[in-house]
């Protein structure tokens, strides 16, 4: 057993450059909503190329929002992936609407169009792809279903930050699109949110439900401008992210390509290193778009020596930390039994959800942990 550190899974990088910001912002004692939520908007929107960037408190703030702004409600029906995290389709369930699964790609771990399009009825209202680990849906596709039937595009792109369709950056394409700044995620503000949008109807509407449904810019309210009263135009929701969230976040967005050069040098060991194990590794990136690279999945195939939960067990003793993303989404008992849906409904998700796992592919890893990771899979698979 090395008595080196444990390698945690989806450890962020807070260097002293985020800890001097989040002082900063301290100091000036607006440490609620104010100018730093502002400043990592405005960037935001220009990283993606939308029109219009709002920060949330969360990617789950960010749907759920995103739900309420495009008029879902009880009645309606959403499209969604089998294999995908709770938040995407809680959120739906929350707007009083039925979510419904359909199954990914097998490879690609990605909503398979063709079942979207069988799953659509007069009741459907919106689609909700999932950019699964950082690789793009096949948006052409997906926009093409939506404008056929009237529906709205609501893109849960928690892992896809840096993720690039076609030329079109993950962002500006739908007609929303949420991201996540969790701790685990390719950049973090500890728990943050954005939703973009080129619509300014629908920007307007995220800012305004997402602050108690007040109409005016209620951030403003207690600046050095004076006071100014404000109307509540809906019964809204607590959402907004804080000045020290949106100033750790402000600085992670200068990182955002070394980074991601890091994971693909990382990534390109992985794949090297586990192509004669019996393992699926992930499939190759579509030509035409850039991989977030937010998760490195490994499906651990029948014929392995161990099961998935015994090599999650035996990487945990050789101190690596794992991740299951995830156990389909249907086989959850809530979605199981308050919609009827069994495991074999969605094959593939199915199952992937029973066999992959993930390993840590964080920027954060040296050389060294990227090494350790390695002779762990190969020690417990070879
Ligand atoms: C696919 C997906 N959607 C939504 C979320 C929710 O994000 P957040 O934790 O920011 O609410 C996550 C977070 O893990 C996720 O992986």
């Amino acid at each position: 057993m090395t008595d080196e550190p444990y390698i945690i899974f989806g450890s962020p990088v807070i260097s002293q450059a985020e800890i001097d910001a989040v002082v900063r912002t301290m100091e000036t004692c607006w440490i609620g909503t104010g100018p730093r939520v502002h400043e990592f908007q405005t960037k935001m929107a220009e990283y993606t190329g939308a029109k219009h960037a709002l920060a949330v408190g969360s990617c789950t703030a960010a749907l759920h929002l995103s739900m309420v702004v495009s008029g879902v409600q009880p009645g309606d029906e959403v499209i969604t992936t089998a294999m995908t995290f709770c938040a995407t389709a809680n959120s739906i369930v929350h707007t009083g609407a039925t979510p419904v699964f359909v199954d990914c790609q097998r490879d690609t771990m990605n909503i398979d169009p063709a079942a979207i399009e069988a799953a659509i009825t007069p009741r459907t209202k919106a689609i909700v792809p999932v950019h699964f680990a950082g690789r793009p849906c096949d948006m052409d596709a997906i926009g093409a279903i939506a404008k056929k039937h009237n529906l709205l595009v609501i893109e849960d792109a928690a892992h896809a930050i840096e993720t690039v369709y076609k030329g079109k950056k993950v962002g500006s394409i739908s007609d929303l699109t949420c991201f996540s700044f969790y701790v685990t995620k390719n950049i973090t503000t500890g728990e943050g949110g954005m939703v973009t949008t080129n619509n300014p109807e629908l920007a307007k509407k995220i800012q305004t439900y997402g602050l108690h449904g007040m109409s005016a810019d209620a951030w403003s309210r207690f600046s050095d401008k004076g006071y100014k009263h404000y109307a509540v135009v809906f019964p809204g929701f607590k959402y907004n992210l804080t000045d020290l969230a949106a100033s750790i976040g402000i600085v992670q967005m200068q990182s955002i390509d070394p980074w991601l050069r890091r994971r693909n040098e990382i990534w390109a060991q992985y794949d090297e290193a586990f192509a004669d194990l019996p393992v699926v590794r992930p499939a190759p990136e579509e030509p035409d778009t850039v991989h977030a690279r937010h998760l490195y999945t490994l499906m651990i195939r029948d014929d392995a020596k161990v099961t998935r939960d015994e090599f999650m067990g035996q990487m945990h003793q050789r101190k690596v930390g794992t991740g299951v993303h995830y156990r389909a989404l249907h086989v959850h008992p809530y979605y199981a039994e308050r919609f009827g849906y069994v495991p074999e409904q969605f094959p593939n998700a199915y199952w992937v959800g029973e066999r992959t796992v993930s390993i840590p592919l964080t920027q954060k890893l040296t050389d060294r942990e990227v090494e350790r990771v390695i002779s762990a899979v190969r020690g417990i698979l070879s």
